[in-house]
């Protein structure tokens, strides 16, 4: 069942009805001011940091489940409705939300009164704008109360949650021109340089900045007083819980319409400049925001601006090919959700509070690979602030805070994967810009700038790390855990409240993991090939050598007969092996093994794809291992704490499923590798969106495994390492344009039917016009063409100063 459609020509999808699963959401903002905005308009706005800067306030484990947001309530005699269907559920006569690229939209009706709301955060500026037109389609006059309300959160989200004997008395307000705008300036008197104003483009009738006077202190914003009433009280918060919520009175003759903007803000002044009078704060830079956006012309004009952005950021990469979810995915939502991992990491969803993790090492490096053609400018920008996290010795901080870019000591290191993820972001990046001063750039140790070396000496430190920590069988060792952040072989956690992954100590002589040892051979190859740009041949033999032991331990200790083991747990017993009597496949070391070309030549490689196709495969993707874990295994930590079939239990982890696919390409096998790549797909799956229930547009964590009650179902949209390697594994592999060092590689693998397609790919200054004749085969390039000459090999040989590229490709 669906509950909307996609709408590919404006680059939409269309929710027709505000019941969905779960709440739909969409995020606004590209800079620093972010909302999260639901199908019903929920949601919250945050500048900068979703902790530290919260503007509004947000109840998560709600019931129910998706309230606050920032509302409109419409009153037409004894009927309150909102365009967005909540708080109040009123039934709508209609009812659309489209979640556009940076905007959305809600166009509901009730009783022959029509409402239209815009929402979007401006390219340049700290704000979201929020347009709301009124329209009488009926045939007499219409008398309508529009009222507005966002409730304002005391800034630190997580104090704002748990401290109320000092919150409780800290709210101020300042409310000027009549009430038309608001100022929140709680703890602006002492060490804060920033308020947040909701301010609208006209002379009210009304406005309240208490929450009990607005909604009455035994009420919910799904029954507010004031609105009940028809009339705002006037309220001046001073303590409580401040508010800021507009009261216009709104008469339309039929036929007419009317129309509002709602700017919601965050202003900051200069210290020296905070005051204009005593307790009054300066308010020139807020008019000014409010002037900015005064009209609709400029509004639209603002709209415009940010739909162009995006435009312009999605021609970087564009195929058309017979398959228009395939054509949805890549054009449009795919990159879309690489951009929101960029802008969020793991900080701020409607599964992530917004206040726990910062920025994940690992997460951050692999979001690189989705994200680095749209932005290379900021990628590099990341890159650095990332490695600057490192400490001497190559492992990690695996965690750090945004805002101070400073690693997280709470959690500290030991996450032996992390190191290595910093070679794939870098080479996914030189690869993308030829930008091999990046190499050359002074990067602290753990921000300290007085141990800075050069990023390639980051990266050797990152080599050596785990050429250097490897256990009894000559595999890397795990450390607190690896990718999978529930295999902590070194915890043995006994106690509740006891983080599995931090409780024991952080690196145990013994347990080991084949997931790293796949890493490293693919990331040693990567860093051998960045010593060899730099001319470093000595140390690219070097490397090489090490990759070659660990690629030997893999093929033999790493090795279980019909599949790679999963690791070896601190005791050198087998994790993910027959041998176990629960979890004796894991999907991890499967497909990054043989992405990496671990056993291919030896024929491991078919089989263990093979063994993940038998063992590990269901109708909605394949599951982390089998069988599910039915018991706590005290050497094995978080991994065997979770129910049969959820999360890293067995659950169809979205994040690897591309790995074996890509891992199939690598096989030549494209028919599977679709297949693999289509049981995932959001557009795949859109019309078992009752069984899926999040969003159709994106990518969740996870899917709840064959085990699980809910088989099928999704949890944790949006902020997932998912989206950057489905589109790696799309984009790069099945259709196979792939950045190289010497420039972009076409070698696509697609099923035998995929027929035609054409990519135009922008890449280091010049026009890719890509394209691709299938004969028939999967994969293996016969022909191509550049600008209409034969070219030996896949690689188009890249030509300083060449603007445009005519490439034609025949596979087979
Ligand atoms: C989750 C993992 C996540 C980790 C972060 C665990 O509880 O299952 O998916 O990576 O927490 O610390
Ligand atoms: C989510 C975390 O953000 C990611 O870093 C980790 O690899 C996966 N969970 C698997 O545990």
């Amino acid at each position: 069942m669906k509950y909307g459609f996609f709408d590919d020509n404006a680059l939409e999808y269309v929710i027709t009805t505000p019941k969905t699963p779960l709440p739909w959401i969409n995020y606004l903002g590209n800079r620093e001011f972010f909302s999260l905005i639901s199908n019903t308009c929920g949601g919250y706005t945050f500048y900068k940091d979703a902790k530290l800067l919260r503007l509004t306030r947000y109840r998560y484990n709600n019931v129910p489940y998706d309230n606050n947001g920032k509302y409109f309530f419409i009153k037409d005699g004894d009927t309150i409705w909102n365009p967005g269907w909540q708080p109040v559920k009123t039934a709508l006569d209609s009812y659309e939300c489209r979640h556009g690229l940076g905007y959305s939209t809600f166009t509901s009706s009730k009783d022959d009164v029509e409402a239209k709301v815009l929402t979007f955060v401006p390219m340049e500026d700290n704000c979201e704008v929020s347009k709301v037109t009124l329209i009488n389609k009926k045939n007499s006059d219409a008398s309508l109360t529009l009222f507005s309300y966002v409730e304002w959160c005391l800034w630190n989200a997580d104090d704002d949650m748990k401290n109320f004997q000092r919150n409780l008395s800290t709210g101020e307000v300042e409310v000027t021109d009549g009430g038309s705008v608001i100022y929140h300036k709680t703890e602006y008197r002492e060490r804060r340089n920033h308020y947040a104003i909701y301010g609208v483009n006209t002379a009210v009738d009304g406005f309240d900045t208490s929450r009990d006077a607005f909604l009455g202190a035994y009420n919910g914003p799904d029954s507010p007083d004031a609105v009940k009433e028809g009339k705002c009280t006037g309220s001046v918060a001073s303590g409580w819980s401040p508010i800021a919520a507009h009261q216009i009175n709104v008469n339309l003759k039929p036929g007419e319409s009317k129309t509002f903007i709602f700017t919601l803000g965050y202003i900051e002044n200069p210290e020296d400049d905070k005051w204009e009078a005593p307790s009054v704060v300066n308010k020139k830079p807020a008019i000014a925001m409010l002037n900015k956006f005064k009209t609709e012309e400029a509004v639209d004009a603002s709209l415009e601006e940010l739909k162009n952005y995006w435009k312009e950021l999605l021609s970087i990469y564009h195929v058309s090919s017979s398959n228009d979810k395939v054509d949805r995915m890549v054009n449009i939502w795919n990159q879309y959700q690489c951009m929101v991992t960029f802008n969020m990491s793991r900080s701020a969803s409607y599964y992530e509070s917004g206040i726990g993790r910062g920025m994940g090492f690992r997460d951050s490096c692999q979001d690189l690979l989705g994200f680095v053609h749209l932005i290379p400018d900021r990628a590099r920008q990341r890159i650095i602030d990332i490695a600057s996290t490192q400490f001497q010795d190559g492992s990690a901080y695996h965690q750090y805070q945004p805002l101070t870019k400073k690693g997280n000591s709470d959690i500290g290191s030991g996450f032996n994967d992390d190191p290595l993820w910093l070679i794939a972001g870098t080479s996914a990046y030189i690869r993308e810009t030829g930008d091999l001063s990046i190499l050359k750039e002074m990067v602290p140790f753990d921000n300290d700038m007085s141990v800075a070396k050069t990023l390639m000496d980051h990266l050797k430190c990152s080599f050596n790390f785990t050429a250097t920590h490897k256990g009894p069988h000559g595999l890397p060792l795990i450390g607190r855990a690896d990718w999978n952040d529930c295999l902590n072989l070194n915890c043995f956690s006994e106690h509740p409240g006891e983080s599995f992954q931090t409780f024991g100590p952080s690196e145990g002589p013994v347990a080991e993991s084949v997931f790293i040892a796949g890493m490293f051979v693919k990331y040693g190859e990567e860093y051998a090939q960045l010593a060899e740009l730099l001319g470093d041949d000595a140390e690219a033999a070097r490397a090489r050598e090490e990759v070659k032991k660990v690629y030997d331990a893999t093929c033999t200790a790493g090795w279980d007969g019909d599949w790679f083991v999963r690791a070896y747990d601190a005791n050198s017993n087998k994790v993910g092996s027959k041998e176990c009597e629960e979890g004796q496949i894991y999907i991890e070391p499967q497909g990054f093994c043989v992405l990496a070309g671990v056993g291919v030549k030896e024929g491991l490689a078919e089989k263990a794809l093979k063994s993940v196709e038998e063992r590990l495969d269901t109708k909605y993707g394949i599951m982390i291992l089998q069988p599910a874990y039915t018991k706590y295994h005290l050497e094995l930590g978080e991994v065997s704490s979770y129910p049969p079939g959820y999360k890293e239990n067995a659950g169809i982890f979205c994040h690897n499923n591309p790995w074996v696919s890509i891992a199939e390409t690598v096989l030549g096998h494209g028919n599977r590798a679709f297949e693999i790549y289509k049981k995932t797909c959001p557009a795949f799956i859109e019309e078992i969106s009752d069984v899926h229930c999040t969003e159709p547009y994106v990518y969740s964590q996870m899917v709840a495994g064959r085990d699980a009650k809910f088989f099928g179902q999704g949890k944790n949209s949006w902020l997932t390492g998912t989206a950057a390697w489905t589109f790696v594994n799309i984009s790069q592999y099945i259709l196979g344009v792939y950045p190289t060092h010497n420039g972009l590689s076409i070698n696509p693998c697609v099923p035998e039917d995929f027929g035609d397609f054409n990519i135009t790919r922008k890449y280091r200054g010049a026009t890719y016009n890509i394209s691709v004749k299938q004969n028939g085969a999967q994969k293996g390039v016969s022909k191509l063409l550049v600008n209409g000459k034969e070219v030996e090999g896949n690689v188009i040989p890249y030509e300083e100063g060449v603007k445009e590229y005519t490439v034609e490709a025949v596979i087979g």
